[in-house]
C-alpha cells in the first residue's frame, strides 16, 4: 500500500490482510498488494479510505440498483430497529415488514406467483428453489423428480448446492461438486455460437438440446429448468429471440417447473421490477430474488412460487412430515423495511421508466467502443452491460490469462475515477439506476481511455501486437 496514508488506514488495510478471507480470492496477488478499501458514498459514487471519488460502474455487486447514501433507507431501517429489531418467523409468527412485503412482491411477480420463502442471498434463494422442488414432486407422488437442468457458464451463488448449478468451469477448479442430482446444457452465447451458427440456428440447437438431455434423463426423473434471463457472471450473455419462450414450452411438455434466477435481473436493471415476462414473456414457476431487491442496505432474498407449489406443499401430508425447513432470519423484520422501502424509492422516482429511458444511450455509447482494436464485443441490455476484450476480432481469440486484461483496464479505470469489473477477459458494467446521462458520458470515456491505456501496455509489453 501507499506510504503516506494515515495510521488508522494502514491498520485497517494490514488487519484485512491478515485476517479476511475475501470471495473469489486470489490469494496471490492478495497477499502482494492486499486490499483497496472504501469507506463512504453517495449517489453513483463511493470514495475510497485514500479520498478518490469513484463513480461506480458495478453498482456494488449489481446491487445498489437505488444508489448509496439514501437517508430514507437509513431511516426506515433504524425505526425498524427500534420498533422490532428482530424476531422468529418460524412457524405461526410474523413481523409487519415480512408480510406487507410478501404481499407487494406478490403484486409484482408475474401469473400466480404469489407466496415467498425469504432468505438473505441469492445462493440461498436458489438452494430454497431446489429443496422446495424436490419436496415438492416427493408431495406429488414423483419422488424420482430429483434432475436438475442448469446451463455451462450459469451462475447461481456458491452454497454448495448452487454451485453445482452454476456452469462456470473456472470456478470449479480445486472444488467438489455435485454431479447426480445437477446436469448442464450449453450456454446461449450468440458472440461465440457453437460451429458458427447463426442466433436462429442456435436457437433451435439449444432447443432440441434441452429436450434431448429432458428425454436422456428420463422426463419422470427431471424436476427442474434453472436459468438467469441474461446470464450475468457467465458474461452478460443475451439468450436468441425467442429462446426462454420455446425452452419453457419444452419444460411444459415434459412437466417439467420453471426456475428464473432474477437475482441480478430483477428490480428495475432491465427497466422492470421482474424481467421474466414483460421482457422475455416467461411465466415461470418460480422467481428468485436477492440483490437489487434491497439494493444491497441489507442481506434480503425471495423465493417466490406459484398457488400451485404452495398448495402442494402445504397440503397434509399422511406420513405426519411438515415443511421443515427455513432460516432465522428468513423475513427478517429490518431487511423486509429495507426491502419495502427500496421498493417505494423505486416506485416513487420511477426509477424503472428511467432505466427504460436511459438504458438504450447506455447501449449506444458503450457500442461506440467497437472500433477499438482490442474490443471484441459490446453487449448486454439496459444497465446491465459487458465489453469483451479479445486479441484478434476477426478470430475471436482471447489473450492468454497472464496479460489480466479484465484486471488491467479495471485497473486503469479505476485510476482515471471508474470503478468497472473486470471478470477474466470480460469488463461488466452495471451501474446503480440512478445513473444520469453525463455520468453515462464519462462512465464510457474513462472506460475508452483505459482498454487505450490497456492496448499500449500490451503492446509495449509484447503480449499484443494488436
Ligand atoms: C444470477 C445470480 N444468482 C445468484 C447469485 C448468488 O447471489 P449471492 O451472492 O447473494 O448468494 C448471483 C450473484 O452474483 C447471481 O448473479
Amino acid at each position: 500500500m501507499a506510504t503516506n496514508v494515515p495510521q488508522d488506514i494502514q491498520e485497517i488495510w494490514q488487519m484485512d490482510l491478515d485476517h479476511v478471507i475475501h470471495p473469489f480470492q486470489d490469494f496471490e496477488s492478495f497477499k502482494e498488494t492486499g486490499s483497496d478499501i472504501m469507506s463512504k458514498s453517495e449517489g453513483s459514487h463511493i470514495f475510497d479510505a485514500y479520498g478518490n471519488k469513484l463513480l461506480d460502474g458495478c453498482a456494488g455487486l449489481w446491487c445498489v440498483n437505488i444508489g448509496y447514501g439514501r437517508k430514507e433507507m437509513a431511516a426506515a431501517i433504524a425505526e425498524q430497529v427500534v420498533d422490532l429489531a428482530y424476531y422468529s418467523t418460524f412457524g405461526q409468527l410474523t413481523t409487519p415488514p415480512t408480510a406487507k412485503f410478501a404481499a407487494k412482491l406478490a403484486e409484482y411477480a408475474p401469473g400466480k406467483l404469489n407466496h415467498i420463502m425469504y432468505s438473505t442471498g441469492g445462493s440461498m434463494a436458489n438452494d430454497t428453489a431446489i429443496r422446495m422442488v424436490h419436496y415438492y414432486w416427493n408431495a406429488k407422488g414423483q419422488p424420482n423428480r430429483k434432475k436438475i437442468i442448469s446451463r455451462v457458464d450459469a451462475y447461481h451463488g456458491m452454497t454448495y448446492l448452487a454451485a453445482g448449478l452454476t456452469g462456470i468451469e473456472f470456478d470449479r477448479i480445486g472444488f467438489d461438486q455435485e454431479e447426480e442430482i445437477i446436469h448442464h446444457v450449453s450456454v446461449p452465447n450468440v458472440y461465440r455460437p457453437r460451429d458458427g451458427m447463426s442466433p436462429e440456428e442456435l436457437c433451435d440447437f439449444l432447443v432440441q438440446e434441452l429436450d434431448d438431455k429432458i428425454q436422456e434423463l428420463g422426463p419422470e426423473n427431471v424436476a427442474a429448468f434453472i436459468a438467469e434471463p441474461i446470464m450475468g457472471a457467465g458474461g452478460v450473455l443475451v439468450p436468441p429471440e425467442g429462446y426462454h419462450k420455446r425452452t419453457q414450452d419444452v419444460c411444459r411438455k415434459y412437466g417439467v417447473l420453471t426456475i428464473s434466477d432474477e437475482v441480478v435481473t430483477g428490480f428495475g436493471r432491465l427497466g422492470h421490477i421482474f424481467a421474466s415476462e414483460p421482457v422475455f414473456g416467461l411465466t415461470p414457476d418460480i422467481i428468485t430474488s436477492a440483490k437489487g431487491i434491497s439494493s444491497g442496505y441489507l442481506p434480503l432474498a425471495a423465493t417466490i412460487v406459484t398457488d400451485e407449489i404452495y398448495d402442494t406443499i402445504s397440503a397434509p401430508r399422511e406420513d405426519g412430515g411438515i415443511y421443515s425447513t427455513g432460516f432465522t432470519y428468513a423475513g427478517h423484520p429490518v431487511c423486509c423495511a429495507a426491502g419495502l422501502k427500496n421498493l417505494e424509492i423505486i416506485e416513487n422516482e420511477d426509477i424503472c421508466g428511467h432505466v427504460l429511458k436511459v438504458g438504450p444511450y447506455f447501449e449506444e455509447q458503450l457500442k461506440t467502443l467497437m472500433d477499438l482494436p482490442l474490443v471484441g464485443d459490446v453487449r448486454g441490455k439496459c444497465f446491465m452491460m459487458c465489453v469483451e476484450n479479445v486479441g484478434n476480432k476477426e478470430t475471436k481469440e482471447i489473450l492468454p490469462p497472464e496479460a489480466r486484461v479484465g484486471d488491467r483496464i479495471a485497473k486503469h479505470a479505476q485510476e482515471r475515477g471508474a470503478l468497472v469489473r473486470p471478470i477474466g477477459h470480460l469488463n461488466v458494467l452495471s451501474p446503480p439506476l440512478i445513473m444520469t446521462t453525463d455520468e453515462i458520458d464519462f462512465l464510457v470515456s474513462t472506460l475508452r481511455a483505459s482498454i487505450e491505456a490497456t492496448q499500449d501496455d500490451l503492446t509495449r509489453e509484447g503480449i499484443w501486437k494488436g
